[in-house]
Formats: C-alpha cells, structure tokens, sequence
C-alpha cells in the first residue's frame, strides 16, 4: 500500500533534504513522485545535463527505505526551449501563440517538443532505470494539453486520413453537405478554431479524438523508450478528469501498468464523499479492478471562490474511502508546502507551519493505519459489484457540442447524479465502457478483475511485479445483474447488441434519455430515438420536449422530473411511469420491455432523486442485487471486500452500525459484539466473522 505524493526537492536547499527524508520516515511514507516539473534543473541548457542533485535525493531516499516514482518533467519545457522553438508554443482556437511563463505550455504536435521530450525520458531511463529506489516511471503530468497551430492541422489531417480513408468518407461522415463544408483537397481540413457561427459537431469530436490518440502518440514514445533500459519497471502516467480534457482514459487504460489518478473533489462540504466514491469507482474500472491515487489535496482545496480547510479525520476517512475502493495507497499532491511559485497556498503534507501542524499529525496516524492494513488490502479482491454504469468520453464530448437540443444538457451531472442515486442506496456500483470506441470483441474479452485470481494481472507481458495489476478497461457484463446506461448518446451497432446479449442472459438495464442517438460520427440514428436501442426498449421516440430545469413535471405515483420531456410511443414496451400534465398527459413516461429472460427499461425524462431512487432501487431489488450492509445508518458507507467492511460515517454525529456477527477491529484488532461505533467523520475496518 502506497503512502506519499508529490515531492520537489529542486525547491529546496539540501539542508531541507534531510529533515523531508526523516519525516517522511516518521509518517510511514514509503512512495513519493520525484521530478514532475523538473525539467530546467535536469537540463539546464540543451543538451546539457545535471544529474547530481538528482543521484543524491534518489541515494538519500534509498538510505531512508522510501520508493521513487521517478517523473519525466516534460509537462513543463524549460524557458531555453521555448525560446530556441517557437513553433512549439501551443496555439489557442482564437490564433493566439501562447508564451512560456506558466506549465503545459507545449505543442504536442511539434517535432522539436516531441525530440525533446524524447531525449530527456532517454537519458531519465539510462541513468536510473536499475536505480534501487525506482518503484515506477511516472511519464508527464495530466495529458490533455491542446493546439490548434498549423503543425497540429498536419497532424489532425494525417490521423484523419487513417480514420476515414479517403476524402469522400470524411465529407460523408461529417455531413459536409450542410453549409457547403464539402472538402475537396485534405489541404482545406483546420482543427476547430474561432469561427463565425455553430461549428460541424463530427469535426470537433474527431478532433478531441485525435488529441488524444496524438497525446498517447507522445506518452507512448517517452513509454517505450523508458521500458528499453528495464522492462521490469511498471509504467504510468497520473490521469486528469475534466471536462476540457481531451483523453480518453478507457482507450488509455491498457496502455499505462497501473492505473494512476489524481482526484480533487472540488465539494468543500458535504457530498465530497460522493464525489470521491465516483471517482474511484470510475478509475477501478479504468484499471481493471486496482488502481493508484496519485494525487489529492492533503488540505484546504479550492472551491468557490475561496480555500477551504478540510475538517479532522476527512483526509483519513477519504483516503480510506479510495482505498477501499480499489486504490492501492494514498499519494498527495504535495509533501511540503513551497516558499513561492503559481501553487504557493496550495496544501501539502507539510505546510508553512512546519510538521507540528494538524494535517502532518493526520498523516502520521493515516500512515500508521495503512502500513497495518496494507499487505492484507492490498491481496483483496475489488468491490464485488453487480451493478454497473456505463461510461463512454465521446459521448460526454459529443454532448458538450453546440447545436444541441437543450444548453442545460449534462453528461458528467447525469451520470454522476446515477451513481450518487446507488451510492446513497448502499449499492455498489463498477464502471464499464461498451461506447462506441469500444468493441464487442474488447468487452467479452477483458474478463472481470473479480473473476482473476488477486494481485495476478490479464495479460501480463513486461514482468511486472506480481503486486502490480496490469490495468485493463473494459466491460464483460455477463457478471453484471443491472446495468444502467445513462446519456450513452453515441453507439454502433455492436455495442448495442453488447446490450441486448446482456438482457436476453437475464440482466437488467436501465437506459435514459438522450442514449443510442447517434452513430460514433455523430450521424443521427433514424427512425425514432432511442435509435440502436429502439427495438430491445420497445419504444420509439418521435419528438423530444426539452424543458426549463426549473419546472417541475409532474409524472403519475407523484413523482417529479424537470428539465426534458419526450413523446414515446410503446413498441411492445408497457408502460410503468405516464406524464401527469401538459400535452404530453397520460403519454408514456417509464416503460418497461421484457426481452429473454431480462427487462430493458427507458426513461425518457430527467427525474429528480426521489423518483430517480425509487426506481433504481426497485430494479436493483427485481435483479436481486442487495446493498452492501443491511441497517446502514444515514450518512454512513458501506465498502465491502472479501471479510474486511470499511465503514464511514460522513455524518456530524457519532453512529452505532449494527454487524452480521462478532467481528473485530481490522487495525487494532479489538472484538467487536455485533455493532461498531464510528465517531462522526470517522472510519473503521471491521473484520467480518467466517
Ligand atoms: C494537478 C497537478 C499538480 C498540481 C495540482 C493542484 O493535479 O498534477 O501539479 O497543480 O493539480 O491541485
């Protein structure tokens, strides 16, 4: 189990290099990233190298018994690079070159940036690939940096040839036939910049296609040439989550040995646990059932305005919470707090105010706890979930377009909004990726990291050692009894039988609106939505209704959505839900279609979270999938894996949580009578009897 973060020695005097090493000691850390931004302390001038400050921070942690996931700092060229490569400063939409003073600050496209980053991975791996200390490579930092210059047009241009083959595929396939867009010479095809009006939806989603096909382009160069100097060290690089970045980290996934994350719940109160639970969730399911935390916010985090200060025992119940859910430690970002630089309040293991401070005495505890319940957490299982949710990027970055039929659309908020639905009901939740980038033959072959014997990666190749899964995503939902499909707008046809397979076996799957509408192009699937899957839901919709987010609608059994409507007519789907006013009164709101042995359910409008519950909760109970622990408490959760229960309690009092049995305390070892009390905003691993 992993225990550390961030650490920059290159900002500090050597003097300090000693106390780091001696508290790192005394938290338990074991694991910290050297070098993320080092980049003009390696290579002070091109070509020109100085290793010896690193040698001696990697021989110093070596002494002191901690781990280096040793960085390539090429998210950060050096002041002397830009200068000597213009043409490698990145481009906005709006033409404007951008000019070093920052990070990320970089063309992915440019061959100089590319050689660059290249040469100093090369001379990274040559003199530290057998380096004792070296647990891991960790390649980069966040890909997702965007360009929209000339060289980046060439490239988009290439790739485009590759994914369309010729001009009159593209021009089909985009639509160009709308506001005379047809294509005549490859010549002619820009990346999305300004422009007049409504941009072509299929060129801007090709084109965060292509950003981050070319970004692993980058990842994989620095990647291959790391594994030549020692195929034994695992490989990784820490994903980013947001809206604007342009990976997509389920193609990524089995690209990288482990799965490594950096998760900023941006919730200061409460709902932080949920987001955290989502998060992890999601990167579980990119890793195959393990996953790295490789950074979050010891401290105060930034939200609204404002930093907020996280009260005592959120950053042991959150990290605890990752863990249970599948990370294999808790890193930080960062270990100690800098003097100066763009992140100088950000927080730190050790901040301004040194190590007598209350969040480095947390840690020392949170080290304490994960060193005594490491090796056993470690060789668990995942969660055992079955229920799953589908996740699918183009899909989001499809419906982040314009020209869409509503601006109140949002996939993140919708299918966030299902998972913190299950997560309130004590559901356990997986992640799968049966969109349109993946393919049938991907989803039955992953096999589910549950069904692997523990700690023994797939499909193995590079001799990685045996704790370290080799990550995985994918989606075999044969283990799954429900599977809920929100906002899966983009799907081919051989997803969709991935679906219909799933529910004629028996399964269960719960599918909302604004799924199955489009092809991966973002043509339009005719004849009615929801169209791939129009036939296994029996409906067909022949008119959408969106509506203000803050009107009620009032639906039939009193429950109420907002913010879309549509008209549906059954196809052999009965209906279990009408809408209660407004033309659309008495029409089809909930319908339920039997095909084989299971049940494929479609919601057509936005329901709030008690309608959206009951209905979750009453298809789980028809699967037969039962919450983790009977008599959970409000406020607490649940994770259960193998005989240990992580318990939470998120809430502002002390709970007692009722046990099936007599169990013990998994940290201290203390028996337990058949209920445990957790203290508000605490944590506790409870060892289940049998
Ligand atoms: C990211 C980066 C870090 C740091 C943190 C701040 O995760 O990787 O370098 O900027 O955000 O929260």
């Amino acid at each position: 189990m992993f225990f550390g973060g961030d650490y920059n020695p290159e900002q500090w005097p050597e003097e300090v290099h000693a106390e780091d090493v001696a508290l790192m000691r005394r938290a338990g850390v074991n694991l910290v990233t050297v070098g993320v931004f080092a980049w003009s302390h390696l290579e002070p001038a091109e070509g020109e190298y100085d290793f010896a400050w690193l040698d001696r921070v990697l021989d110093r942690l070596h002494d002191g018994g901690i781990r280096v996931a040793l960085a390539t700092p090429t998210a950060s060229p050096p002041p002397w690079f830009t200068l000597a490569h213009p043409e490698a400063l990145p481009v906005t939409a709006d033409g404007v070159r951008l000019t070093h003073g920052s990070r990320d600050t970089y063309c992915v496209s440019a061959p100089a940036y590319r050689a660059a980053a290249r040469r100093i991975a090369g001379e990274l791996g040559r003199r530290y690939a057998r380096h004792p200390a070296l647990a891991m490579w960790h390649v980069h930092n966040e890909y997702g940096t965007d360009c929209r210059c000339d060289r980046t047009a060439a490239a988009f241009r290439a790739w485009l040839r590759e994914r369309h083959g010729d001009l009159d595929a593209l021009n089909e396939s985009w639509t160009t036939a709308f506001w005379s867009q047809r294509y005549s010479d490859w010549a002619q095809i820009m990346p999305p910049r300004a422009t007049q009006y409504l941009p072509n939806p299929a060129q801007v989603l090709d084109f965060r296609r292509f950003l981050s096909d070319e970004l692993l382009g980058a990842y994989r160069e620095q990647r291959d040439r790391l594994r030549g100097f020692n195929p034994d060290v695992p490989i990784t690089t820490n994903f980013v989550q947001g809206g604007w970045v342009s990976v997509d980290h389920a193609r990524w996934a089995s690209e990288v040995d482990v799965v490594a994350v950096d998760h900023y719940p941006d919730t200061a109160d409460g709902g932080a646990e949920e987001e955290t639970a989502f998060a992890a969730d999601l990167a579980r399911g990119w890793g195959g059932g393990s996953w790295l935390l490789m950074e979050t916010a010891p401290n105060l985090i930034y939200t609204r305005g404002r930093m907020h200060a996280k009260e005592p025992g959120r950053l042991t119940r959150h990290s605890l919470a990752y863990v249970a859910r599948g990370s294999r430690g808790a890193l930080y970002f960062q270990w100690r707090q800098p003097r100066g630089g763009a992140e100088l309040f950000h927080s730190a293991l050790v901040p301004h105010a040194g190590p007598d401070s209350p969040v480095f005495r947390e840690a020392v505890g949170l080290g304490r706890t994960l060193r005594a319940l490491g090796p056993e957490v470690a060789a668990l299982d995942p969660p055992d979930a079955r229920i799953a949710i589908t996740w699918d990027a183009p899909s989001w970055w499809a419906l982040q377009g314009a020209g869409l039929p509503s601006a109140d659309i949002d996939y993140l908020a919708a299918v966030r909004q299902v998972h913190r639905t299950l997560f309130r009901a004590g559901l356990q939740t997986d992640f799968v990726f049966p969109g349109a980038d993946l393919r049938a033959a991907s989803l039955s072959d992953a096999g589910h990291p549950a069904d692997r014997p523990a700690g023994r990666p797939a499909d193995h190749s590079s001799g990685l050692p045996a704790d370290l899964p080799v990550s995985r995503a994918g989606g075999d939902l044969s283990r799954y009894r429900l599977v809920v499909v929100p906002h899966l707008y983009l799907l081919d046809d051989a997803a969709a039988a991935v679906f219909r397979d799933f529910v004629a076996a028996g399964g269960h799957l719960v599918v909302s609106y604004l799924s199955g509408i489009a092809e991966p192009d973002t043509r339009i699937r005719l004849g009615g939505y929801p169209g791939a899957l129009r036939d296994l839901l029996g409906v067909r919709v022949v008119e959408w209704h969106p509506q203000p987010p803050d009107v009620p609608i009032a639906l039939s059994g009193g429950y109420l959505a907002s913010g879309w409507a549509e008209r549906v007519e059954t196809a052999g789907a009965e209906t279990v839900v009408r809408y209660g006013s407004g033309i659309l009164a008495g029409a089809p709101a909930i319908t339920r279609n039997r095909h084989g042995a299971g049940s494929a359910w479609y919601v057509s409008t936005a329901l709030t979270g008690d309608a959206l519950r009951d209905l979750l909760t009453r298809v789980a109970a028809e699967a037969g999938v039962a919450p983790v622990l009977d008599g959970r408490p409000d406020g607490v959760e649940a994770v259960r894996r193998g005989p240990l229960l992580f318990l939470f309690n998120h809430g502002p009092a002390a709970v007692v949580v009722p046990l099936p049995g007599t169990a013990s305390d998994a940290v201290t070892g203390r028996e337990l009578d058949r209920s445990v009390t957790v203290r508000d905003g605490g944590a506790v691993v409870v060892r289940l009897p049998g």
